[in-house]
């Protein structure tokens, strides 16, 4: 399952691992027909012991595959707890903070450590048993991880709080959709022979009814129509995972955080191959048939389904940033340039404008905030984004 792409080898053990979860993938293929794609994406990063995030090799930050804001350092999470401080006293004394996909739980013991008035109960819902030891094995020393707990399943309990999730949403399976003379078409995965090997190839099928649905209700967001021949994703489950995780929050806010546009820059005619992305060894490539379970699969976000989903799930949208404005509202580059021990200054400066710059996080990383019950606007939202 390899391509011509210029992309370092992976050593024997882990060639292996990637052949078994494709040689699995190969089996549903030849029983079923061709794969959905949410489903191989599904497979590729979630299949318990072999995929991405749960075959227990995954590395965040340097030595991993990419690197999110939390893993530069500790900035982005100040930011987060400034704001945090001055939501919370909306929500009482007994408020909890529920992290969905705490990765490797850099962000929970950073935001414990800048918070002043921390939550009675900080959740992690991390779905990949792998990573949930990671996530201990980062809060252990944390003076604050008596608070911390792991969760199986979204809270059932009306609580009040906040709801936070970096970069969990580009991580959802989405369908791949195209749009043909004879209508839309799903996109899916098939094998095709290359010689004595099988290798996987893209191919169009009917589209599911749920995905029609979803592209239905797409265009009654969109202004204009998808052209002719335009090739993208969607997040199919979005609303329902929403509803879900954001059901039991009676009074309170859900902070997501991730790679996105509005609906119309997502589906710009201009964007005709769509936004999946793959990651391996800090190389971001466009063939996710390239080593299934030891490269990352991703999509951006349509900021325009997640506030349509948020409605839906009767949560409305307070604020859309960019993550430039966000930090730079929370006034981290002053506690930057105050900043006494020179090292850490200079090394904190380099963090600050890798989140913040343009041409590297500041702009493609945005801040929803929804919010259920009554809540002021909160300053670091009060971006100039339009969703
Ligand atoms: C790209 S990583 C981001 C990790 C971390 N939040 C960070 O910013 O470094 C995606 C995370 O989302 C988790 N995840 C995937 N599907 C999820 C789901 N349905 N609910 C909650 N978390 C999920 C993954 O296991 C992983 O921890």
């Amino acid at each position: 399952m390899q391509s011509a792409l210029n992309l370092p080898t992976p050593p024997p053990e882990l060639q292996v691992l990637s052949h078994t979860l494709g040689e699995r993938i190969v089996d549903w293929i030849e029983d079923n027909g061709p794969m959905p794609f949410d489903q191989y994406m599904q497979m590729c990063l979630y299949e318990p012991g072999l995929g991405y995030y749960s075959n227990g090799l995954h590395k965040f930050g340097a030595s991993g595959d990419f690197i999110t804001a939390p893993e530069q350092g500790d900035l982005f999470a100040q930011a987060l707890a400034r704001q945090i401080d001055r939501a919370s006293p909306e929500w009482g004394d007994d408020w909890v903070l529920l992290e969905l996909g705490a990765g490797s739980g850099v962000l929970a013991k950073d935001i414990l450590r800048h918070l002043q008035h921390c939550p009675i109960r900080y959740e992690i819902l991390e779905p990949n048993v792998a990573l949930r030891s990671v996530q201990a094995q980062t809060l252990k020393d944390s003076p604050h991880q008596d608070r911390v707990s792991w969760i199986d399943q979204p809270p059932q309990d009306a609580f009040r709080g906040l709801i936070l999730a970096n970069e969990v949403i580009d991580a959802l399976p989405v369908k791949r959709f195209k749009v043909t003379a004879k209508g839309i078409k799903e996109l899916a995965v098939h094998t095709i022979q290359d010689g004595d090997t099988a290798r996987f190839a893209w191919t169009e099928i009917a589209p599911a009814p749920r995905l029609i649905r979803a592209i239905e209700a797409l265009q009654e967001r969109m202004t204009s129509s998808l052209p002719l021949g335009f090739e993208s994703e969607l997040c199919v489950d979005l609303p329902s995972w929403l509803a879900e995780m954001t059901r039991a929050l009676e009074h309170g806010m859900a902070w997501f955080i991730d790679y996105g546009y509005p609906t119309h820059g997502y589906y710009h005619p201009q964007r005709d191959r769509g936004t999946l992305v793959c990651h391996y060894r800090h190389r971001a490539h466009f063939d996710p048939f390239i080593w299934p379970g030891l490269t990352d699969l991703s999509c951006f976000v349509d900021f325009g389904l997640l506030e349509w989903a948020a409605m839906n799930a009767g949560l409305a949208q307070t604020g859309l940033t960019s993550q430039a404005e966000f930090v730079l509202a929370m006034d981290i580059h002053e506690a930057v340039v105050a900043q006494k021990d020179e090292r850490l200054r200079l090394s904190q400066l380099a963090e600050l404008k890798r989140l913040t710059l343009p041409g590297e996080m500041g702009e493609k990383f945005k801040l929803m905030a929804l919010a259920r019950g009554d809540h002021p606007p909160l300053h670091g939202f009060c971006g100039s984004m339009l969703s």
